[in-house]
């Protein structure tokens, strides 16, 4: 792991190293501690933004104090001292400064191709593992509601299987209507929405939503019409209709977007491009709501990767602001995703005392229709959580972790 393998270099204490300027702007680092110990160079101007004393950096609050507006970009190194004893490097600069830096914070911080690539992979945002509905037994990890919510190791193993699969059980939990809060108070708190904080998922008369109704509900994702979407949802059952149906639905969309990028290139194009009106009109506790929010089905990020999925029935706007030449063709391309999709989904029913989590920018979700009755309901307790918050308390999480017994 990423910081726990930093976490016993620092350990270590001393190491030999040396250091030198290249180039007149850089700065090369040779920890020297074996002799297959990779150089690692630094820019000058990195390093010099990235000055640790006092005036540079201020420390409680571990943020950059440096004034910026008079910041020289042309910043060169005049000399440059490693301390071996000390582990440190001694940098001075054009502009008069003096700087410090410890091997230990520079190589977490090297800008070698792979050391980044493991800092983004472990630390940053865990890999996404894709999968297929049929391997949904092999993927969906379960875990103790009561273990997670009184051991940190269980509760960063639940929130690590849902950033990498985008689902995971929980077992065991109360059928009180306080465990979704419970929950994302462990990890941090609720995402409140129009729905409100926690929201009832029952057949209800005069459903203000497509899913307070005992009718099959499609595969969606919850939202899509909200700029800032709730990233994750909470579903606890509290009471499972012994009728037929009540299951659920789980597609990974992001499974299902590698497959048309492979086999049906122009369709992904055109759903990565073309942005969808998405709509939700209604009122909650007497208050009117109108939410819009334009966004293609396949949102990716500046990287190219996948960063959130849209997809909804009920909730695609009739208004469809695009130009008129894209429409039919991007009806085909939809339709080709939804079928996938739907080919592709998951049944299964949870039972009372299960919480199903999982990623709502990633997962599509849906419901098999049921028979409400007096005698026969079905009663869920919902909540959301925000992938800022569950990441940063992963993050928490495997910076206080033990470290790793033996292997790393
Ligand atoms: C919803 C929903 C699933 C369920 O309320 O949006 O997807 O199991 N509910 O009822
Ligand atoms: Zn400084
Ligand atoms: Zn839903």
């Amino acid at each position: 792991m990423w910081l726990q393998r930093v976490g016993r270099s620092l350990g270590q204490g001393r190491r030999q190293l040396s250091a030198k300027i290249v180039k007149g702007t850089s700065i090369e680092v040779q920890p020297e501690e074996s002799a297959s110990a990779a150089t690692m160079t630094f820019p000058g101007v990195w390093l010099r933004d990235n000055c640790r004393c006092s005036e540079c950096f201020h420390g409680s609050s571990e943020s950059r104090r440096l004034d910026w507006d008079a910041f020289d970009t042309r910043v060169r190194p005049l000399s440059v001292r490693s301390d071996k004893a000390a582990g440190q490097v001694h940098v001075s600069w054009s502009d008069a400064h003096e700087s410090s830096y410890t091997l230990a914070w520079l190589r977490q911080r090297s800008f070698d191709a792979q050391r980044q690539r493991a800092y983004l992979e472990d630390f940053y945002r865990p890999t996404t593992r894709h999968w297929a509905g049929a391997e949904f037994e092999q993927i969906a990890q379960h875990f103790d509601y009561e273990q997670v919510m009184a051991e940190d190791a269980s509760l960063q193993q639940w929130l690590q299987a849902l950033a990498v699969y985008g689902v995971a059980l929980l077992r065991g939990a109360p059928l009180d209507e306080g465990v979704v809060r419970r929950l994302a108070e462990r990890v941090g708190f609720i995402r409140r929405t129009t729905y409100g904080e926690e929201f009832i998922v029952q057949a209800k008369p005069g459903a203000q939503n497509f899913a307070y109704l005992s009718l099959p509900l499609p595969l969606h994702t919850d939202l899509p019409y909200y700029e800032y979407k709730p990233s994750v949802n909470i579903l606890h059952c509290v009471v499972q209709t012994e009728s037929r149906g009540g299951s659920n639905l789980l597609v990974d969309a992001f499974h299902i977007a590698d497959r048309l990028r492979s086999q049906h290139p122009e369709d992904f194009e055109r759903l990565c491009r073309i942005p969808v009106d998405w709509n939700d009109i209604g009122s909650e506790d007497g208050r009117e709501f109108h939410n819009i929010w334009r966004a293609p089905v396949i949102c990716l990020d500046a990287e190219g990767k996948y960063a959130r999925i849209n997809h909804s029935v009920p909730q695609r706007d009739s208004h469809f602001s695009v130009p008129l030449e894209e429409v039919e063709p991007w009806y085909e391309s939809y339709a080709r995703f939804v079928h996938l999709a739907r080919d592709d989904a998951h049944a299964f029913k949870t039972r009372p005392g299960d919480v199903l989590t999982f990623n709502n920018i990633r997962l599509l979700h849906g419901r098999t229709g049921y028979d409400d009755t007096e005698h026969n309901s079905r009663y869920i307790v919902g909540a959301y959580l925000d992938w800022d918050i569950i990441y940063s308390r992963l993050r928490v999480l495997k910076k206080h972790a033990p470290p790793p017994s033996n292997k790393s």
